[in-house]
């Protein structure tokens, strides 16, 4: 018979039993669920709702189910719909009337909204470790890659160059505030909702305070009926997760693009790369592929959860059930995805010559010439035009901004000097672009250093 077996006269249909439990996923909550039932049930001792001896052997019965869940020893039942009903059901077999009084004062719908959040709140320094992780490797490969200057892009056409020094404290910001999105998201869920019972509190004096002590949170809910009808944090979450998983997609197609033949600016570790199954010649970059290609499951978790709970009037509905399978193969998929991104990252060899000569040969350089026309009191748009002119004279004769003679440069303007040449060499195009956050050498210098004190920062809490 069922928990809830007094108002019913016959058994559930089995289809109904199949469809409507969630032990097949929620079982990973035990741990939580457990030690929720461990501070409630020390709560009630306290107030004296129960015994010291009933607290005492509820909690110890815990405690066991606990340690025997941890060693195998435990098979939940579909009959028992949750984990919620498995462990209480599972005290009471061990423990008879004692194991009947930890529901007192309590519903599920706090339990679930308890579990759920502590479930979620355990899992977010996992991710955020991860990407500390990930953020030293991208230092150490900004570090010694300071100076390799490769274009910069706009509209994947060649723009102005840059450093992959550069490009890789840009992704290094990307995943800063990926880290504190994060952080945000731990403190705004910090409410314990354990005590906001079915919907509308407790007629037992129970201790709110006590019970968000007891389970690390900073303190209560505010209103019983958003307690148990709240999942903005798991929302939030799923967001964090997704602006996430976009920056790993963005980054992974520029690894796709940077290995390939066409560009060869990396070079992946064999162990990060695979094979074709017929093609011998084929060193594929699957590991970026598929954290691109799960980018995708993670945004359906975020679009999930928010539809299904667009439409639940206050306060628990059975929808809400829909809420733990998005939110847990989302963390699945994040933690899967940035280790071994981090590792591909953290062995690929970088091709500077190959950057380099990407840089060279083109107009990457032509901004850099209007600006030392108007550095020389031409008015920059007028500068513009002229090294137009000048790009369009060199495409007609096959030259560059780099081949062109001083004679022809004078042709289009006076103002053009033997300086010309080094204001548009590639190095003093890099190395002037000195304004904060841009490429030149120490200033990419002092953005590493942010990133790196970021790192340490949290490193030593
Ligand atoms: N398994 C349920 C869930 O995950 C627990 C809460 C059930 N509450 C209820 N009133 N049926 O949402």
């Amino acid at each position: 018979m069922k928990l809830w077996g007094g108002r019913f006269d016959k058994e559930t249909d089995s289809l109904v039993n199949d469809f409507n439990s969630s032990i097949r996923f929620d079982a990973r909550m035990y741990r939580e669920d457990i030690a929720g039932s461990i501070a409630h049930a020390t709560m009630l001792g306290e107030q004296g709702i129960i015994s010291r001896e009933e607290t005492a052997s509820i909690v110890d019965g815990l405690r066991a189910i606990l340690a025997d869940v941890e060693a195998g020893k435990v098979e939940f039942s579909e009959d028992n719909e949750d984990i919620h009903m498995n462990v209480e059901t599972l005290l009471t077999q061990r423990l008879g009337a004692a194991g009947k009084r930890l529901h007192t004062g309590r519903s599920r719908n706090d339990q679930v909204a308890v579990d759920f959040r502590m479930y979620v709140r355990a899992e977010i320094p996992k991710i955020i470790d991860m990407l500390l992780k990930l953020e030293s490797v991208l230092v150490k490969q900004a570090e010694r890659n300071a100076d390799a200057v490769m274009p910069g892009y706009t509209h994947l056409q060649r723009a102005q160059p840059v450093t992959f020094g550069h490009y890789m404290m840009a992704y290094a910001n990307m995943f800063k505030r990926d880290i504190t999105r994060f952080e945000d998201c731990l403190e705004r869920m910090d409410e314990c909702p354990l005590g906001a019972g079915a919907l509308a509190g407790s007629t037992h004096p129970l201790n709110r305070n006590r019970t968000a002590e007891l389970l690390g949170f900073s303190k209560p809910t505010d209103n019983s009926l958003d307690s148990v009808s709240d999942r903005d944090f798991a929302i939030e979450f799923l967001s964090a997760c997704s602006i996430l998983m976009m920056h790993l997609s963005r980054f992974s197609e520029e690894v796709i693009l940077w290995c390939s033949w066409e560009f060869k600016f990396i070079d992946l570790d064999d162990a990060y790369s695979t094979g074709s199954s017929i093609m011998p010649q084929k060193k594929n970059p699957d590991v970026a592929e598929l954290v691109r290609g799960k980018t995708g499951r993670v945004y359906g978790s975020l679009i999930t959860l928010l539809t299904v709970m667009k439409g639940i009037p206050l306060a628990y509905n059975k929808d809400m059930q829909e809420d733990k399978e998005c939110v847990f193969d989302a963390i699945d998929t994040v933690e899967l995805c940035v280790p071994v991104f981090a590792a591909m990252l953290d062995t690929m060899t970088v091709r500077p010559e190959n950057m380099y000569r990407a840089a060279t040969g083109g107009f990457i350089n032509a901004t850099d010439c209007a600006d030392y026309l108007a550095k020389k009191g031409m008015p920059f748009r007028d500068a513009y035009t002229l090294v137009g002119r000048l790009v369009n004279h060199c495409i007609a004769t096959g030259k560059t901004l780099d081949t062109l003679t001083l004679e022809e440069y004078k042709g289009l303007s006076p103002i053009f000097d033997e300086d010309v040449f080094d204001a548009l060499s590639l190095k003093t195009c890099v190395g002037q672009r000195k304004t904060i956050g841009g490429p030149a050498h120490d200033e990419v210098l002092r953005q590493i250093g942010v990133i790196k004190s970021f790192v340490e920062e949290r490193a030593g809490k």
